[in-house]
């Protein structure tokens, strides 16, 4: 596929292997087009081997360290998974409670322990300043792999080259992001990325919460849209954009950040949920994304409708961690 939408036929041949070398993977503001082409372009080239050998055997024996202060699955495991595959290995501290954290240990220290063991450090923290704290104690590169309510990078980049997968395209789309747009890290990362480089069109769904758009985009995310000149509409509900959006970004409630209300005022102040109903006035090639986990907000009902790619993004995300791995080590 050719991940070049605004350049000449001279700069898409232009793929540099090195150019993620050694790299810290903080924020997508640092992927520009050429970076993009050339991640993506590995991403494929892993695919095509994974799926005739189910593995890619690298020349360098690289062993990575996970660091995670906060729950993951789908980061963690696509992340160990990916050090397997290409013929490494994984370190992983995820239960903070049995390493010496749970002794007063600081980030900086565990980071510089960690180094002395790994070539990589994954790295996924609820303070969105462990990224700079982290990078200061580091002689090797930290992924970040979630900042609190800031970023989630590597997520961006694998929902991205999923919309490539899928609609071979980003510029003119139709982007609808849907729920917690507050806190939602992913969504954050994704229209960062999305702005930052294509010209689409952003619609964001926030529904009242509590009698305002609670969980709306913070303001700086909408600045930034603007200035990069994407459009940007605003909606209360699904039924109201679906006819016209082509990708349907949909997400969870953030409620480990919403500590100020109950569970019980969340399920009731919040319904919105995807149903087959909608579906019935989307386009035919609508394609429906969520960084998962779910938790109530797309019915079952969708999974075996094939607009429905929410399991299909952990695989493009399996053949992107190991694109991005190889490529900075
Ligand atoms: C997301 C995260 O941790 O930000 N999950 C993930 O990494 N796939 C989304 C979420 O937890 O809602």
């Amino acid at each position: 596929m050719n991940y070049s939408e605004n350049n000449t036929t001279e700069e898409i041949k232009d793929i540099d292997f090195k150019i993620l070398q050694h790299k810290n993977i903080i924020s997508v503001m640092d992927f520009d087009e050429k970076v993009l082409r050339t991640l993506f372009h590995s991403s494929d080239l892993i695919k095509e081997k994974m799926e005739i050998n189910n593995s890619v055997e690298l020349t360098n024996k690289l062993t990575i360290g996970c660091l995670f202060f906060e729950p993951s699955t789908r980061t963690m495991c696509s992340f160990q998974a990916a050090a397997y595959k290409l013929g490494g290995q994984a370190i992983v501290i995820n239960d903070t409670k049995t390493s010496s954290v749970s002794k007063g240990e600081s980030l900086s220290d565990t980071i510089k322990c960690l180094e002395c063991y790994c070539d990589i450090i994954v790295l996924r923290h609820f303070e969105k300043n462990a990224m700079q704290e982290a990078i200061e104690a580091s002689n090797i590169p930290i992924i970040n792999a979630g900042d609190g309510d800031g970023e989630h990078p590597t997520q961006a980049l694998l929902d991205l080259y999923t919309i490539y997968k899928e609609h071979g395209k980003i510029n003119g789309l139709n982007i609808t992001f849907v729920g917690d747009l507050k806190y939602g890290r992913t969504v954050h990362s994704l229209i960062l990325l999305l702005c930052n480089n294509y010209k689409v069109n952003i619609n964001l769904v926030c529904p009242n919460v509590f009698g305002e758009r609670y969980l709306d985009l913070p303001s700086k995310y909408m600045e930034f849209i603007k200035e990069k000149g994407c459009n940007i509409k605003y909606y209360t509900s699904i039924d109201e954009v679906i006819n016209e959006t082509d990708v349907l970004y949909m997400t969870r409630i953030q409620k480990e950040r919403l500590t100020q209300f109950t569970e019980k005022d969340l399920q009731q102040e919040y319904k919105l949920c995807l149903k087959k109903y909608h579906l019935k006035c989307a386009k035919e090639n609508l394609i429906i994304m969520h960084p998962l986990p779910r938790v109530d907000e797309i019915s079952t009902e969708i999974d075996n409708d094939p607009r429905a790619v929410y399991f299909k993004q952990m695989k493009y995300g399996l053949y992107v961690r190991m694109a991005l791995l190889s490529l900075i080590i």
